[in-house]
């Protein structure tokens, strides 16, 4: 069982993502964390996440433990992040490690739960049961801002919502795979959910579908 979950950045898709997979003992995912993660080999390197030579050096290069570390969350890295993942042939390093973990998940488990861009789209375009996150900008910039503000008291409203729209437009204005809801999935605007009802949501139509598959 493959559960796919799409959405722009800030969508709340990452916190569902665990928590679904949590509640069916599924393995998860975060393909965010790849991108980031090729994303933060670049600027370590102080090269320009652009230059598509160091991008798909650092994401041939990548390992388990660039996968780890606070500092992959930040602004500057899911700026960095984006850039790389407009590069098709990152794209394609990046393919191979989201279908095999998709499709034989590790540690004996019988699904997996992926979220990202192009999870429904062009990673796992089969998976049965596909969701398509949205909230609108301002409410993803208010969410963003009030956890920043926890870490930095200094973090500015208006920066956050000036990156996601440029993070926005840069996810779903590039050529390959770009943001975009797959014809199959399901839609869930959660302008007016909170965290709590939009799993219930969720593990509702997961139920229907897993009890229509019996
Ligand atoms: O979900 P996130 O904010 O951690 O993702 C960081 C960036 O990685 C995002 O701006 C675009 C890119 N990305 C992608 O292109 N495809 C994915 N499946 C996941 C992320």
């Amino acid at each position: 069982m493959i559960i796919a979950i799409d959405g722009p950045a800030a969508s709340g898709k990452g916190t569902l993502a665990r928590r679904v997979a949590d509640a069916m003992d599924y393995a998860y995912l975060d393909t965010g964390l790849l991108y980031r993660a090729t994303g933060a080999k670049v600027l370590a390197s102080n090269a320009d996440p652009e230059d598509e030579t160091a991008a798909v050096g650092a994401a041939k290069n990548l390992s388990a433990d660039d996968l780890q570390g606070e500092e992959l969350r930040s602004e500057e890295v899911g700026t960095a992040a984006s850039k790389v993942a407009a590069i098709p042939r990152v794209r394609e390093v990046l393919l191979d490690f989201q279908r095999s973990l998709a499709t034989t998940p590790p540690g004996g488990k019988h699904g997996a739960v992926l979220d990202g861009r192009d999870i429904g789209t062009v990673v796992c375009p089969e998976a049965p049961i596909k969701f398509y996150l949205t909230a609108s900008v301002e409410e993803r910039a208010n969410r963003r801002f009030k956890q920043l503000q926890e870490k930095n008291p200094a973090a500015i409203y208006e920066r956050v919502l000036k990156e996601l729209e440029e993070r926005d437009a840069r996810d779903s204005a590039r050529d390959v795979a770009p943001l975009t809801m797959a014809k199959d999935a399901i839609h869930i605007d959660t302008d007016r959910l909170n965290a709590n009802a939009v799993f219930d949501a969720v593990m509702a139509h997961i139920r229907t579908h897993m009890g229509e598959d019996d």
